[in-house]
């Protein structure tokens, strides 16, 4: 198991994060009920449609963190408090210089905390599964909520580089509050994807519905015993009469379903992270995270195939 070798240790500011959003989409939502919206629970709860037009490139999906109102959201509310806007799309993932070369993803920007996750366990399963491998960690170094989302190792700039960006974070965080935006206002409360945080809005009884979309699910947290299992190698029996297709293809660190038989690991090809007997499932097996075209627009939620042909890339079912 890759992992950094430096934990993000103090989290004491943490705490005072949510008071602060949640009073902001308190005071929303009371605008709201001033206002007369905000009654109609159904849609209050229902996911809104992305503003971003899901195709060409990841400038227009949700992986790009810049996005902003300019004028602000409903009520005038804007994200701009809560993650830095640092006005360019992949550095919130990836840096040209002093990336962090203990990760499954090239040129990573984020530190990986020391984590044990709850991993997917089932009586029905043929191994136990293992912690998320190097592919995996790269996603949830976000997504298990445990990192403010603008926690990058190399800020945009020179001299701004920290190998434990998140420490004391996200309020009164030194490291991430020093970066000044030169084209917009700064943030203060450097938030994750988790209750209380982006979730102060982008959760049901909040904003939702209203104005942000709900990002509950996305949440995934530390326990993953609700999702598809992760760290799971993919079984040595394979192929007719089995449960399992074969990966056809295979380059150094891979295998892939080779769908169009070109021998090349394309983006919209279900992969495995590994080659040999340790090929196993990660979460880049089934999304890539610049998403995928299919026609026009991407595939939905980052996946590598339409929804409906993922699952049947490896089970025989
Ligand atoms: C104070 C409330 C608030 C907080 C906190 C907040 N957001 Fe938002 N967010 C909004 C509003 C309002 C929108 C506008 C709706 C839109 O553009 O879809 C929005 C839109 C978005 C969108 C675009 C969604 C889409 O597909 O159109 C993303 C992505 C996003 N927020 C991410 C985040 C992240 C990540 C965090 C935490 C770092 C966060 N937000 C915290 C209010 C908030
Ligand atoms: C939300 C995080 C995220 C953002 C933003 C992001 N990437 Fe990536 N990128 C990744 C991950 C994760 C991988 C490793 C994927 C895998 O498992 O193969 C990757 C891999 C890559 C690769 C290697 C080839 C491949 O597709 O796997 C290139 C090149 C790349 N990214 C370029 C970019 C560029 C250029 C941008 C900005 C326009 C960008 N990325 C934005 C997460 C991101
Ligand atoms: C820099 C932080 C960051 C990293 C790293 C990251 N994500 Fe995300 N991701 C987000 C945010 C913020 C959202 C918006 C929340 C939402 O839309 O649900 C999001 C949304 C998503 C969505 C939902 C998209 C939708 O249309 O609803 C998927 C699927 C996803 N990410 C998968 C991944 C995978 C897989 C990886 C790793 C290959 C990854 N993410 C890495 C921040 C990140
Ligand atoms: C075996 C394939 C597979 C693996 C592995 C996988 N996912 Fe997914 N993921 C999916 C599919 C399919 C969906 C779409 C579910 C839907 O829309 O109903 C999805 C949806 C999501 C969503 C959006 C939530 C939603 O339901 O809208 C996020 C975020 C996400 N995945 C992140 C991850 C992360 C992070 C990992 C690794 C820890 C991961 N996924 C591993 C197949 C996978
Ligand atoms: C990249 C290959 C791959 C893809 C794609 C994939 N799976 Fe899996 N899945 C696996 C592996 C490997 C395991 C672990 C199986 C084992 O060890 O018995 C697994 C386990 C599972 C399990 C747990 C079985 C148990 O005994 O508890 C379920 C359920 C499952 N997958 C459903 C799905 C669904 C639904 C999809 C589509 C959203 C999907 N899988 C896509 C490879 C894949």
């Amino acid at each position: 198991m890759m992992r950094n070798a430096m934990p993000v240790s103090n989290r004491s500011g943490r705490r005072n994060a949510p008071r602060r959003i949640s009073m902001l989409a308190a005071l929303y939502l009371a605008g709201l009920v001033l206002l007369g919206l905000g009654a109609d629970d159904s849609s209050a709860d229902g996911d809104l449609t992305s503003k971003f037009s899901n195709q060409d490139s990841i400038r227009n999906t949700r992986h790009n963190l810049t996005q902003r109102q300019a004028a602000g959201g409903p009520s005038g509310v804007n994200m701009d408090p809560y993650r830095n806007d640092y006005g360019e799309i992949c550095v919130y993932c990836h840096t040209p210089h002093a990336a962090n070369t203990n990760v499954g993803a090239p040129l990573w920007n984020r530190a990986i905390p020391n984590t044990t996750y709850t991993v997917y366990s089932s009586n029905s399963m043929s191994q136990t599964a293992s912690q998320p491998g190097a592919a995996s960690l790269v996603c949830l170094s976000c997504h298990d909520g445990q990192q403010a989302v603008d926690a990058i190792m190399n800020m945009p700039g020179s001299g701004r580089y920290s190998a434990t960006p998140n420490a004391g974070s996200p309020v009164g965080n030194t490291f991430l509050n020093g970066w000044t935006n030169p084209s917009g206002p700064d943030a203060t409360a450097h938030a994750a994807l988790k209750q209380g945080e982006c979730l102060a809005c982008h959760a049901p009884g909040s904003m939702v519905g209203a104005g942000a979309a709900d990002f509950t699910v996305a949440a995934i947290s530390t326990d993953l015993r609700d999702d598809h299992p992760v760290g799971v190698k993919y079984p040595s029996v394979n192929g007719d009469g089995t449960d399992w297709k074969t990966p056809g293809g295979s380059v150094t660190g891979a295998k892939f379903f080779d769908d169009d038989a070109d021998n090349r690991m394309d983006k919209g090809e279900i992969r495995l992270y590994g080659n040999g007997a340790d090929a196993s499932v990660e979460c880049g097996s089934c999304h890539d995270p610049h998403g995928v075209t299919n026609g026009s627009l991407f595939n939905t939620t980052f996946l590598r195939k339409p929804r409906a042909t993922v699952c049947l890339s490896c089970h025989t079912k």
